[in-house]
């Protein structure tokens, strides 16, 4: 049973913008993002390569590489700031109450230890001594998520292992100190279709079994519709519209997500061609006033060339940055 969320949300993220550092300047490669995840809640964050996905991951986990920094907003995690904790408080909260796993399920293993032995370092790392308990832990954590004969495989080393076998292993790393948050960047990306729909019912079952809250990013539309309660869609940096998943997909508002739908293969769809954004994601170098996505948009105006709308509210919490759905037109 999925927890009702209560009250506050377990992230609350608002007006964040990470700079990437140019000289004395620094080029916005997120852009007064706003968002919620309540407590037992997937959501989704939904965009092409390039539009600030993965550094608001990285934010959440204090994690940005060097050079590039968070220059405004707030980041509240269970009611505490994250943008004021020290490194050792970061050090604390990773791996113990947000987790992730990263986008290269080849190269995040180490090829010198053995899966068991991984899979245990984060309650180590987090001060667990008991060694009976952090073998137990680890062989039932390999058990639910589907690692066969875990005693024998947890003497393997990453290298006998498969791609899909890999991300599972990762998985298990990252929800062995059973974290309140698990944010998947593309974790299912370079798996092949089948194994991808395992990773995805195994989340899911993460969700629902211990209520922990899911940050799913991707670019592929297929994933985000079939795993998020809500979906955040990004551009360039920016937010351009959000809310529930079933609202979103059922009636997009912003060009860019409808775009983005028309370009995946779908039920309704049938027999009409596929069509594609033309054009590209604007690099943070490119900075323009207005929508970012007014180049590409089939139904831009004179003024979105000006000033990037603030969110206009349609049912429940869907939302939506555009200006046709402002009525400024
Ligand atoms: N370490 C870095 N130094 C400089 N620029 C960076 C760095 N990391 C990211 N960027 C820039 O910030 C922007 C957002 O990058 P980010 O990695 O968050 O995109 P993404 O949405 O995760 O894309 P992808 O789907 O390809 O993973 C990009 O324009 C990228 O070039
Ligand atoms: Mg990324």
């Amino acid at each position: 049973m999925k927890p009702i969320s209560r009250g506050c949300p377990l992230l609350q993220v608002r007006r964040l913008s990470i700079g990437v550092s140019r000289g004395r300047r620094y080029l916005l490669g997120v852009d007064a993002l706003g968002f919620q995840v309540q407590s037992g809640e997937i959501v989704g964050i939904l965009g092409e390569s390039g539009c600030g996905k993965t550094l608001t991951a990285l934010s959440l986990l204090g994690l940005l590489p060097l050079g590039v920094h968070i220059t405004e907003g707030s980041i509240l995690f269970d009611q505490r700031e994250l943008r004021s904790l020290s490194e050792r408080e970061f050090c604390a909260l990773r791996g113990q109450e947000i987790s992730m796993v990263f986008q290269e399920p080849m190269s995040s293993l180490n090829p010198l230890l053995t899966i068991g032995r991984q899979i245990a370092e984060p309650l180590y790392l987090h001060g667990w001594k008991n060694k009976g308990f952090i073998r137990r832990e680890v062989l039932d954590l390999m058990t639910r998520l589907g690692l066969p004969e875990p005693e024998k495989l947890a003497c393997a080393y990453p290298h006998q292992l498969s791609g899909g076998m890999r991300q599972r292993v990762l998985l298990a790393l990252a929800m062995v100190c059973k974290p309140k948050l698990l944010i998947a960047d593309e974790a299912t990306t370079a798996l092949d279709l089948s194994t991808q729909s395992q990773i995805l019912q195994l989340l899911r079952g993460i969700n629902q079994d211990l209520g922990t809250s899911i940050l799913v990013i991707s670019h592929d539309l297929g994933v985000i519709r079939r795993l998020c309660d809500r979906v955040l869609v990004m551009y360039a940096g920016k937010l351009v519209e959000a809310g529930a998943a079933a609202a979103v997909f059922t009636d997009p508002r912003h060009e860019y997500t409808r775009g983005l739908m028309y370009s995946v293969p779908q039920q309704e769809q049938k027999g009409k061609p596929l069509l594609s954004i033309p054009g590209r994601v604007p690099s943070i170098e490119e900075e323009k006033p207005g929508c970012p996505f007014a180049p590409r948009c089939p139904r831009v105006l004179g003024s979105c060339m000006v000033q990037f709308p603030e969110a206009v509210r349609l049912q429940g919490d869907h939302e939506v940055c555009c200006i046709r759905e402002a009525g400024h037109e």
